[in-house]
């Protein structure tokens, strides 16, 4: 007798890094030179339906376009949706294939970490369409393999630093303080909602070409131990312009490394020195960004209507999502197919 296909779906948050993962020792298994630690966000999440089906061995993917209807998506993303897919029947054991269908509710390859939220509720759904049940900890493991490395923070909400040590081979992200124990927002200016050029992928590959690459390095230690003291003691005050001078040293460093990838457009700037503005005006509000063009404004919550009424008034910006911290991946029962 055939076994019947088994569904699940689930939902995984983006992240936004405060230090950022830009750098690895081994790309391929994604093992990062640095920790890092982000904000498990809420709104932007992606949502994922895997059917396991244990009499085919053909996998198919479909991902839901901007016009709404769910399409085959381009060549690079199904090898990397299908590479994943085959890691996970090799590892669980399980023969068969899988279909999957995802969706995300914010634009893709934009800088806004698609591919962490995509490759997280990807493992969960695929697991749970198994049968399996994974720890935040086995989940963070898996994420990561897919390649994306931001994908091992999505695994957990609140707070969360990846890896919790640096050489250990499971790699995998740890909490650092619950979405409750501290209710910070985020407001992105999204300037340019088109996929980026230069993939985050190719940008590790290229940063140690870069003449700062080492000295970011070097700064890495304090910087660390500075997000950590802020987060346990929620001071914002002092998270803050760490957090920005990351976000311009992932920049400095993706600039110069060779050849050069520009992430910004002018509208960036436009924003970056908005936010400076509204601090000077009292508005206690930083900016951070990932590798990509859109800014992301870090406030507490009586901040975030001045900034998002500040950022959604400049010619610049498209659109302003309002996002905050979220508590991180679930099971759902509503499926996309
Ligand atoms: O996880 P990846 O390979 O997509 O790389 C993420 C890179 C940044 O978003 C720029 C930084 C980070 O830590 O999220």
């Amino acid at each position: 007798m055939t076994e019947p296909a088994r569904k699940a779906t689930a939902v995984a948050p983006s992240n936004i890094a405060f230090i950022k993962y830009w750098g690895a020792r081994d790309l391929e298994r994604a093992l990062p030179h640095n920790p890092s630690i982000s904000m498990t966000l809420s709104r932007c999440f992606s949502r994922c339906t895997v059917e396991h089906r244990p009499d085919g061995d053909e996998h198919r993917v479909l991902l839901r376009s901007s016009t709404g209807e769910l399409r085959p998506p381009g060549a690079e993303f199904t090898q990397r949706v299908v590479r994943h897919l085959d890691r996970i029947r090799k590892m669980t054991d399980c023969p068969g294939g899988f279909h999957v269908a995802t969706e995300n509710s914010f634009p893709a390859a934009a800088g806004l970490a698609s591919s962490a939220s995509g490759f997280a509720s990807l493992s969960l759904a695929a697991t749970r369409a198994l049968g399996l049940e994974l720890d935040s900890r086995e989940l963070s493991s898996l994420s990561r393999l897919s390649g994306s490395g931001s994908a091992a923070r999505s695994a957990l909400g609140g707070y969360v630093e990846w890896p919790a040590v640096l050489d250990d081979p499971e790699c995998c992200a740890v909490a650092l303080a619950t979405a409750e124990d501290w209710d910070l927002r985020d407001v992105i200016a999204v300037v340019d909602s088109g996929p980026k050029k230069t993939s985050s992928l190719e940008g590790h590959r290229r940063a140690p070409t870069s003449p700062h690459y080492e000295k970011r390095q070097e700064q890495l230690p304090a910087r660390l131990q500075a997000v950590r003291e802020a987060i346990a003691q929620r001071d914002l005050e002092a998270l803050g312009p760490v957090l920005e001078d990351e976000a311009i040293d992932l920049h400095l460093v993706a600039m110069s490394s060779k050849p050069a990838i520009f992430y910004w457009r002018p509208a960036t700037l436009e924003v970056l020195w908005q936010v400076r503005s509204l601090r000077d005006e009292g508005v206690a509000a930083w900016a951070t960004m990932d590798a990509g063009p859109n800014v992301h404004v870090i406030c507490p919550p009586e901040a975030e209507e001045p900034v998002a009424r500040r950022l959604g008034a400049l010619a610049g910006v498209q659109s302003v999502i309002r996002d905050a911290v979220g508590t991180g991946p679930g099971v759902v029962s509503e499926h996309l197919f």
